[in-house]
């Protein structure tokens, strides 16, 4: 594949990256899951979205001077015997002749090398604090630099994470294609679940057909571990368990999303078991869908991220003081927070390489405002633990339902809609 993309991305930081500097992007390890195995590789996003390169143990030096912007990259160097084992190894020429970087070097040379990259320059930037035992490789080899010359300016090191994370905040053509992918495998095993699930069924088995309809479409791996919550389970927000039988009288609610190439798609469903929501499962479920299409609304252009946060608190504020749970002026309960302990999440995250994408919440003192190119999941949500002083028709009650929701020039587009959210099309999808 034309790695041009990265390359150009690379070129970029020219207009954001300081003078006289030098951005280090380290990319994953292999990670040991027990004794030898290991869990399956997966790159560092940013790592990635610079470089196009999926081998560990990588690194890129970008060095910004007054030649302009110079590409470095460190790699897993060539070793016959080792690619007889664990597959073929692009080495320093191919990340030259294929992944377009002006220079590369064997990775065992790193420590050795690094030191005179950063020598001369005035700021090292690295995403601090980010993977373990970096942070003191880098102030090794930045000390090694400065000690070269007593009498040279000092370099001072600086977190890159902002800066790398609001490059990635805005999603270009290729990205916004490959997210569209992402959404519509996802949405495609959404569907295929509401259609199969039963009662009886474990919660893992649904979780395994999401897996598989994610694989026949070219998505091996889901973008985090799905969440397949049948009944009060809904009602732990990070359930992964899965290992429950399903009752036929309680909502399933699933959180699955898959991963296309390296792009993530997250979307939660809640649907009835048997087919048919109940009377107060549906009411519940018609609060979320209220707030949840409230708030899409408010994702536009130069709106704050806040306002769908707000207009999701305030409708299921007002939802759940129709329906009996909260008591007093809707107004105020907003205000004392009293839905938290319902709704206790915030409304969604930006969504990208990872599933909770890098890019920045706050501009300065302001909370950061949508731009065209951003993506951000809607998620609101009730939760009903049984152990909550309510009447126990609605104990074990948990609905969260969440869309992927490009930015527009004018607007926003639901890159999720696919997936049915209304409770009569979900309830027809089901019969
Ligand atoms: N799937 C994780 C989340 O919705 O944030
Ligand atoms: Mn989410
Ligand atoms: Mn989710």
């Amino acid at each position: 594949m034309d790695k041009t993309i990265y390359k150009n991305r690379r070129n970029n930081l020219k207009d954001i990256l300081p003078e006289n500097s030098v951005l280090l992007i380290p990319g994953a390890d292999l990670q040991y899951r027990n004794a030898d195995s290991t869990f399956p590789f997966r790159q560092d996003s940013s790592f990635y979205y610079m470089s196009g390169f999926c081998e560990p143990e990588s690194l890129i030096a970008i060095v910004n001077n007054k030649d302009g912007i110079n590409s470095i990259m460190f790699v897993p160097p060539k070793d016959k015997l080792k690619e007889i084992w664990d597959g073929y190894r692009a080495g320093p020429i191919g990340a030259v002749e294929d992944f377009l970087f002006d220079k590369a070097f064997d990775n065992i040379q790193i420590d050795s090398m690094l030191p005179d990259i950063l020598y001369g320059s005035e700021q090292v930037l690295y995403p601090i604090g980010k993977k373990s035992g970096f942070d003191q490789k880098v102030i090794d080899w930045t000390t090694a630099a400065s000690s070269k010359d007593r009498h040279s300016k000092s370099i001072n090191i600086i977190d890159a994470s902002s800066l790398i994370g609001n490059a990635r905040l805005i999603k270009d053509d290729h990205e916004i294609d490959l997210i569209k992918k992402a959404c519509d495998i996802s949405a495609e095993a959404h569907i295929t679940a509401m259609k199969s699930v039963k009662k009886g069924d474990l919660e893992q088995h649904v979780e395994s057909l999401y897996i598989h309809e994610f694989s026949k479409r070219g998505a091996r791996y889901p973008a985090y571990n799905p969440i397949v919550a049948g009944g009060e389970n809904a009602c732990v927000l990070h359930y992964v368990e899965n290992n429950q039988a399903l009752n036929g009288s309680d909502l399933l609610l699933v959180d699955a999303g898959c991963e296309y190439e390296m792009y993530a798609a997250d979307i939660t469903r809640t649907f009835p078991i048997s087919g048919k929501f109940s009377e107060e499962q549906l009411k519940v479920y018609e609060i979320v869908l209220e707030a949840m299409n409230a708030a899409i609304e408010c994702v536009r252009p130069g709106n704050s991220i806040m306002e769908p946060q707000e207009i999701s608190e305030k409708v299921i504020t007002k939802g759940l003081v129709k329906i009996g749970l909260l008591d007093g002026d809707p107004e105020e309960l907003h205000k004392s927070g009293a839905y938290k302990d319902f709704y206790m999440h915030k409304i969604g995250h930006w969504l990208g390489l990872d599933v909770h994408d890098a890019g920045d919440y706050m501009e300065g003192d302001d909370f950061m405002k949508f731009k065209p190119g951003m993506i951000t999941t809607i998620e609101p949500g009730i939760y009903i633990s049984s152990s909550m002083n309510v009447d126990d028709k609605w104990k074990g009650i948990g609905v969260r339902i969440e869309d992927d929701i490009l930015v527009t020039d004018d607007g926003n587009e639901n890159l999720t809609k696919k997936v049915p959210s209304d409770p009569r099309e979900i309830e027809s999808l089901m019969s």
